[in-house]
């Protein structure tokens, strides 16, 4: 049984998350985790909102709330959220807790100590209208390196260099236009140069398991060319202290929010230890060499899991040119995987609240099934290129696929029997088409899982509907209904009990997908409907005296094994409801005209 960490992506709490995100962090390490589990391993699946950093201060200001508000109210949306769609987080928390900042200032503290944080002179943009600060995402300009002219003072998303605001040709603020002054500021850098060559062995060690996709691997190989020193704290009032002597009281210094952010991983792990009254257990997956790690998330996320967290690792376990010594986490575990999506776009364009090309998760789930919305992400979403989401192909994918294909399966089967046995029938003899069903079922127990423990979701999805296709066409084939004469009910009562075994087969092997409709099938053909476990919310009060939380959190240990179970003769089969919902093709102008009157 292997210890696997599931690291997802921690959403900000500057708004509600649409389904571009979802689609990028949360079903993806949903399915992840779902399956591990049922194959066996000790999953922990972790994570939170994040709610530092100057986006949460700009949605603040704009409503005129304090940072604070805004964030305590985004995180309660945002987990009531994650929670209706059914993600099996072990934890998910936020990083305004007081373990978190003890868990950040302590990594700050032993990364300083090992001489990978240097302090330097910079030059700061200050607004010339305000006096204040100008946070750097806030300022734009073209990129110096492939002359971009919509480059940000963080990043530039054109050729995805991380950049500083002096970089910037032209720069003026995002927020008035006018030009920035630069003013001299002290902050504290993360050597990264120093953790160059570790960076690379570690990359290089990655690359030769073949596990990575190329395009990951390629691109965090890439930016290890020009790598520089990064500010790793900020001139701002919102975040957490720099716990340093002359630093911890400054009211306008705190830790840059990527730093803090990616060490959420590490501090909701021990948080989830102590609540499980076993504070040290966290360290079985962040200790042991054994342990795995995989990271989900969207794409403009990638440098931050493949440069930057671990070159905190790296440097809180003493592993660059510095040398060092590990603080009292010991040596810490780097990524085994960074699992990084495309994005989804909406209608062809890309998702912007501001422009209304937006879909919120809320909205669709207050209209729709859950698992059809994590049925189009799994099935068309933008796992390995960008994909687009159509309300047209959201209907023909839930119409065509889910309900003709999966949920067709599931009712007549249950309707047969129900009609002709109240209850699951015994099999006679099999013939060869029984049996060749059958084992097409079980063989994809290894074929299915095998695809999403190498992160190929889309593959994997595929193949569970195409054995459903099978079942379809061997309920075809045989023509239950023509088997009316006596002599033929042994036979009915076979074939009948072959199809049981294949749903409740499929349901199985579909179930880390749609994990919903999974219980809702088990209770269809004679389970009790609890076949997988669904996360709960708890509201929790916080460890060290600060206010209570909302968390994600739950009870995983009666995941069923990744397996076929011989279905129970007798069990009672009463009259099935269908278990998903047609959708009527006039949603689509609905939802499409809903879009423009919010962008209007
Ligand atoms: N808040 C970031 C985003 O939405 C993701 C942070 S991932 C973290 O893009 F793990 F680093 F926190
Ligand atoms: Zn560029």
């Amino acid at each position: 049984m292997t210890k696997v960490l599931s690291a997802v992506a921690w959403p900000y709490a500057n708004g509600p998350r649409h389904i571009g995100h979802v689609a990028g962090f949360g079903v993806p390490s949903d399915v992840f985790s779902r399956y591990m589990r049922m194959a066996g391993h000790d999953v922990l699946m972790v994570s939170g909102t994040d709610e530092h950093g100057t986006p949460i201060l700009v949605a603040a200001d704009k409503e005129g709330v304090s940072a604070r508000e805004l964030a305590d109210r985004n995180n309660r949306f945002i987990v009531e959220d994650l929670h209706a769609l059914g993600l099996s987080y072990d934890l998910f928390t936020r990083t305004t807790t007081p373990n978190h900042y003890a868990v950040a200032q302590e990594m700050f503290t032993t990364v300083h100590r090992n001489g990978y944080l240097i302090e330097q002179t910079t030059r700061g943009a200050v607004s010339p209208s305000t006096g204040r600060t100008l946070p750097d995402r806030y300022i734009e300009g073209t990129c110096p390196i492939c002359g971009y002219d919509g480059a940000r003072g963080d990043q530039c998303d054109n050729c995805g260099n991380q950049l500083d605001p002096t970089d910037l040709i032209e720069s003026h603020s995002k927020i008035n236009g006018e030009t920035p002054e630069f003013v001299e500021t002290q902050h504290f850098f993360l050597d990264l140069p120093a953790l160059a060559k570790a960076l690379g062995e570690w990359l290089d060690d990655r690359e030769a398991t073949g596990t990575w996709r190329p395009n990951v691997i390629r691109f965090s190989q890439n930016i290890l060319e020009d790598i520089r020193p990064r500010a790793m704290t900020r001139d701002l009032d919102w975040g957490i202290p720099v716990p340093l002597e002359g630093w911890r009281d400054q009211p306008t210094k705190r830790l840059y929010v990527w730093f803090d952010a990616v060490i959420g991983y590490l501090s909701a792990s021990i948080e989830w230890a102590r609540r499980q009254g076993d504070p040290e257990r966290w360290r079985d997956w962040w200790n042991d060499p054994e342990a795995l790690s995989y990271y989900f998330m969207g794409k403009d996320n990638i440098v931050f899991h493949s440069q930057i967290w671990p070159a905190e690792l790296l440097a809180y376990d003493g592993r660059g040119s510095r040398g060092g010594e590990p603080g009292k986490y010991g040596a810490l575990n780097l990524p085994t995987e960074v699992v990084s999506s495309e994005f989804l776009t909406m209608e062809g364009k890309q998702f912007s609240s501001s422009r209304g090309v937006v879909i919120y998760v809320r909205d669709v789930l207050s209209r729709y099934q859950a698992d059809a919305l994590r049925y189009f992400i799994c099935a068309a979403g933008p796992e390995n290129q960008d994909s687009d989401f159509t309300w047209a192909e959201f209907v023909r994918r839930t119409n065509s696929e889910l309900v003709a294909g999966w949920g067709n399966l599931v009712n007549r089967t249950a309707t047969m029997i129900h009609k002709n046995f109240g209850e699951i029938p015994a099999a006679g003899e099999l013939t060869e088409g029984d049996e060749a069903l059958l084992s097409d079922v079980r063989t994809a127990f290894d074929t299915v899982g095998g695809l999403i423990a190498r992160h190929r979701q889309k593959a994997a999805i595929g193949e569970v509907m195409r054995v459903i296709g099978e079942a379809n066409k061997y309920v075809t084939d045989e023509a239950p209904w023509t088997l009316k004469a006596p002599e033929q009910r042994a036979r009915l009562g076979t074939v009948l009990h072959v199809l049981a075994q294949a749903v409740s087969d499929c349901n199985t092997l579909i179930a880390p997908f749609l994990p919903h409709s999974a219980n809702a099938v088990h209770l269809v053909i004679g389970g009790d409907g609890e076949f997988v476990p669904m996360p709960r919310i708890d509201e929790v009060d916080d460890l060290d005296g600060g206010p209570g939380y909302p968390v994600i959190t739950g009870d995983y240990s009666t995941t069923p094994a990744w397996e076929s179970r011989p279905v129970k003769v007798g069990a009672p089969i009463g009259k099935p409801t269908p278990v998903f919902t047609k959708l009527d093709h006039a949603i689509v102008d609905e939802e499409l005209a809903r879009l423009t009157q919010e962008a209007g």
